[in-house]
């Protein structure tokens, strides 16, 4: 299989930076743009070379429009524009993006003066719409104080989940990115028990061990994202990371998945438009304040797009 992108299939280390940009002239700006794009490995490599045992990595992924600017005719079989999603109060916004930058690495410093070079390398045909620089919080918390990646994938189940197969040859190594940035509303959070914050989540706060049987309620997050199908359980790689200082805080989602129907179909269910009359009561905590959909382009693909 063609080779993916270094920062897909690992596990990230603690510090990660998010960077959306808008190309302001896809067609004319569009192949130049893919140009820089594609000499962002070359960048890495120079710029991980400051401190080795960072592990610097970066992924970089096409949204749906801009991708028909630098490739018409050849794309990915499912890249779509993310469907904003709007009911009963919640929403989940659509505000898209051309380029999306996925830092990650033991030094946030690192991560920084990577996004400041990407930024020179594309000067002003990008304008930055959404930026997060993330940290680990605590072992591997949400700012909610629950372990977020319990049930991520692991070992070479991660690369069956994330990757592209022969079912889109032209496309085999890439993966589907799917993010959203979540405001969390931490005082409404703290003002509910843990026994309740457990409900919500589905699992134990200490330790992250599931609630079992009538314990978790079907409208607890974990019930929500837990889809079977043909027998077997949808899988999508989390690469999440919490962001934020005390004013504008919560967690920066990102997944990477073979298809894109599989996190639509779970934020579906979360959102409350599946059919069963159910949603994540999770998100009445919470505020998804972007939404968007990007393809992560094989190392060949991503080199061929910038030719
Ligand atoms: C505010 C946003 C979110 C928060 C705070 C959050 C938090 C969590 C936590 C604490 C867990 C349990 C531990 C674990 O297995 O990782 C979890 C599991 C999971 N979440 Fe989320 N999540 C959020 C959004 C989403 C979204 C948007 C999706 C998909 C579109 C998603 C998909 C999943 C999946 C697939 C699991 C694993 C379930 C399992 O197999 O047990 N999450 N999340």
């Amino acid at each position: 299989m063609a080779q993916p992108q270094a920062g897909i299939i690992p596990e990230p280390n603690p510090f990660a930076l998010f960077l959306i940009l808008r190309v302001r002239d896809p067609a004319a700006g569009g192949p130049g743009v893919a140009r820089a794009a594609a000499r962002v490995p070359a960048l890495v490599k120079r710029v991980g070379a400051i401190d080795a045992r960072a592990k610097l990595v970066c992924t970089v992924s096409f949204g749906s429009k801009f991708w028909d600017a630098v490739s018409p005719g050849k794309r990915p079989a499912d890249l779509r524009p993310f469907k904003a999603i709007e009911v009963s109060g919640r929403s989940a916004p659509s505000t898209g993006g051309d380029l999306l930058f996925h830092t990650n690495s033991k030094r946030h410093d690192l991560n920084l003066e990577l996004a400041m070079r990407i930024r020179n390398l594309l000067g002003d045909r990008v304008d930055v719409m959404e930026e997060a620089h993330g940290f680990r919080y605590l072992d591997s918390r949400d700012l909610t104080g629950f372990i977020d990646g319990t049930e991520n994938p692991k070992g070479r189940e991660r690369a069956r989940a994330a990757l592209v197969g022969v079912e889109d040859p032209d496309f085999a190594g890439g993966s589907y990115v799917f993010t959203q940035r979540y405001v969390h509303n931490l005082k409404k959070w703290a003002f509910i028990s843990q026994n309740e914050q457990e409900k919500l989540i589905g699992r134990r706060k200490p330790d992250s061990k599931e609630l079992s049987g009538r314990a978790k309620p079907p409208t607890a997050h974990i019930s929500r994202v837990v889809i079977e199908e043909n027998g077997e359980e949808l899988q999508i790689v989390r690469h999440s990371f919490p962001y934020g200082p005390t004013s504008e805080s919560g967690l920066f989602f990102i997944a990477y998945s073979k298809r894109l129907d599989i996190p639509e179909k779970m934020l579906s269910r979360m959102m409350g438009t599946s059919g069963d009359g159910l949603h994540d009561h999770l998100m009445n905590y919470t505020e998804a304040v972007s939404g968007a959909t990007f393809f992560a382009p094989s190392l060949h693909v991503l080199k061929m797009l910038g030719k």
